[in-house]
């Protein structure tokens, strides 16, 4: 009985899959591919060794579908890339590569490769400071992801045929949201990574643009035909760069944004550069997170928010913890989470993440670029 089951499966979901890419678009689920940092990881690093993860309560203290429990994203409920799935129809969120038995679900709704703490340059997060003290740490770097995706295509290829499997890639949405971590180390001077005063900043971006465009290349040589790529947000304005740069409240650290537009502006650039270069099947949305925040932060009572400052979880003072230990009961918690902007001190709230989330899918080109995420799911590139 279950030998059967197993041939039959994959079978079965073979079938469905030509049949809703021939006959029945509408039977089509939504699928995505999903490569990232802490802010999309949906557990991929509570399968590693890692000091970054978010395994514990109350990290998912707001994720309906675990009751409440953590599943290793690192806010208290959705994550931007689960919203925008959601509102485009997908009715589960896509397993973390990492969970076990997850490769047939690549064919169903898609896998989550997302890592807390990497970066696009492999050497990302390697450090991590805890107060004195460096520890290396676990995290799965973008280049990683991308294989990790390779192996999974072969397992499609197996399933459905190089044919088959190249017609689906091409309607699947593959987001990249990464960056932040690349930047966060190369600001703190204490890290040893590529050292500020060694490293220009247009050098750093070279090498993050460069990096980047390599893994985009990769992705495309596979089949992937519909990118988003995330920009990065203002972590100018984050607890936990503003504690660093001992930043009152209501302010921002004007080094790190600049930085961090002068990057989002080179990313731009790169994807109107592969726009043009690889024709009208594929089509590379750029992401303009660092707006859409910003304009969250200025004007947070307009989007019903109280506080676009404090972390909601852990404090605002290093070590920047929040955790519920078993012998004192918690950190302690804000009154009201869907009021406040910061979960902890790099992450948004579920709140925030539902703002932003909103206008990706479905704002003007000032949010999205060329088109926004709606239309990039319906575009018919077939
Ligand atoms: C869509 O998803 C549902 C639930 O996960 C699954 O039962 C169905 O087979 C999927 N359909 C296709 C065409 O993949
Ligand atoms: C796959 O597509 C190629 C090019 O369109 C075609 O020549 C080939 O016959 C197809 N293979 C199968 C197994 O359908
Ligand atoms: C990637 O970044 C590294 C520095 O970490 C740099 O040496 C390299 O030239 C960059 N570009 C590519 C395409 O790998
Ligand atoms: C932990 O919380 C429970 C219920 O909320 C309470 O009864 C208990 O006294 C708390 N323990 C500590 C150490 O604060
Ligand atoms: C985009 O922003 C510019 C400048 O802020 C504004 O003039 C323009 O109307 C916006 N475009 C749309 C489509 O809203």
């Amino acid at each position: 009985m279950e030998s059967f089951e197993v041939i039959l499966k994959p079978i079965c979901l073979v079938i469905l899959i030509v049949l809703c890419l021939h006959a029945m678009p509408s039977s089509c689920n939504f699928t995505s591919f999903v490569f990232g940092d802490s802010l999309v990881d949906a557990g991929n690093n509570d399968y590693i060794f890692t000091l970054s993860k978010a395994d514990s309560p109350p990290y998912g203290i707001d994720f309906t579908p675990s009751g409440g429990q953590p599943t290793g994203r690192f806010t208290n409920g959705r994550t931007i890339a689960d919203i925008v799935g959601q509102s485009l129809g997908a009715k589960s969120f896509p397993p973390p590569y990492l969970a076990p038995n997850t490769e047939a679900q690549a064919i169903l709704r898609g896998i989550n490769y997302a890592s807390g703490a990497s970066g696009i340059m492999d050497k990302t997060g390697f450090f991590f400071r805890i107060n004195v003290k460096y520890m290396q740490i676990g995290r799965i770097p973008l280049g990683e992801q991308v294989s990790n995706f390779e192996q999974n295509r072969i397992y499609m290829v197996n399933e459905m045929g190089e044919n088959y499997t190249r017609k689906f890639l091409r309607k699947a949405i593959f987001s990249l949201t990464i960056g932040s971590n690349d930047v966060l180390n190369y600001i703190q001077p204490s890290i040893p990574f590529l050292r500020h005063d060694e490293v220009s900043p247009s050098t750093f971006l070279d090498f993050m643009i460069s990096n980047l465009t390599l893994q985009l290349e990769r992705l495309h040589e596979m089949g992937a035909r519909k990118f988003i790529v995330v920009g990065v947000g203002p972590l100018g304005c984050i607890p936990f760069v503003r504690a660093l740069k001992l930043l009152g409240s209501g302010q921002c650290s004007s080094a790190v944004n600049t930085l961090i537009q002068a990057y989002n502006h080179r990313l731009k650039e790169l994807l109107s550069r592969l726009n043009q270069e690889m024709g009208p099947e594929t089509i590379f949305v750029f992401a303009n997170s660092y707006d859409v925040f910003m304009d969250i932060i200025a004007n947070y009572h307009q989007y019903s928010l109280e506080n676009a400052n404090d972390p909601c979880c852990g404090g605002y003072f290093p070590p920047f913890v929040c955790f519920k230990s078993s012998d004192a009961n918690t950190s302690a918690l804000c009154d009201d989470r869907s009021k406040y902007v910061f979960w902890d001190a790099y992450h948004p709230t579920e709140a925030a993440n539902l703002i932003i989330a909103k206008q990706l899918v479905d704002g003007d080109e000032n949010v999205s670029f060329p088109i926004n995420i709606r239309k990039l799911y319906n575009y018919n590139n077939s």
